[in-house]
């Protein structure tokens, strides 16, 4: 059994955790743009209608037969902007850094993301993933990869 984070295409059956861990609180904080309790039926259609976008690509993590979490890709232009999501119960033992990094290794593209500058782990586990900080707008960090050989 491989110990390392590995990913597959969300379904729609994986609505139920994915809701769960949008909806936590910490994970709101950290959300960018909307930081409101999602209801039930509104993320059903929003998952239904990102696993018909070509434009955005929506992963679930797993590790050792657990789902620990999920990425997301979102073109943009040339590049993807990535974000992620560590389940609660596999918070704060190293997991993340390695869910960010697995992550980009895995999905072949340039890659950017922007993370909340008090997003303490997450701008950790970006470093740690090798993205670089290319600048600031606002409150928000702004982080980038650059693969050779890749454009989107
Ligand atoms: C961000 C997230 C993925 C990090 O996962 P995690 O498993 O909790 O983090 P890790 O254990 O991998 O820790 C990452 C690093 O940040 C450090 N860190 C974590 N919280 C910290 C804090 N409050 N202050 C200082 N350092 C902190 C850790 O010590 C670790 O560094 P180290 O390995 O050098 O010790 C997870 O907390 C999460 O899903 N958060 C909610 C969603 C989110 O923020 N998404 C990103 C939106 S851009």
């Amino acid at each position: 059994m491989s110990l390392k984070v590995n990913f597959y295409a969300a379904k729609f059956e994986d609505w139920k955790l994915l809701l769960d861990w949008r909806n936590d609180e910490l994970a709101r904080k950290n959300s960018l743009i909307n930081m409101d309790v999602i209801e039930e039926e509104a993320h059903k259609k929003w998952l239904k209608a990102t696993l018909e976008n070509p434009d955005r690509r929506i992963y679930l993590a797993y590790k050792t037969g657990d789902k620990i979490g999920t990425v997301r890709f979102d073109r943009n232009g040339s590049s993807w902007e990535m974000s992620w999501n560590l389940a609660p119960e596999f918070r704060g033992r190293g997991l993340g850094k390695e869910l960010v990094r697995e992550a980009c290794l895995f999905f072949p593209g340039n890659l950017t993301a922007q993370i909340k500058e008090d997003n303490v782990a997450s701008i950790e586990a970006a470093k740690y993933a090798g993205l670089r900080n290319v600048g600031k707008k606002g409150l928000i960090t702004l982080w980038e990869l650059k693969k050779e050989n890749h454009n989107a």
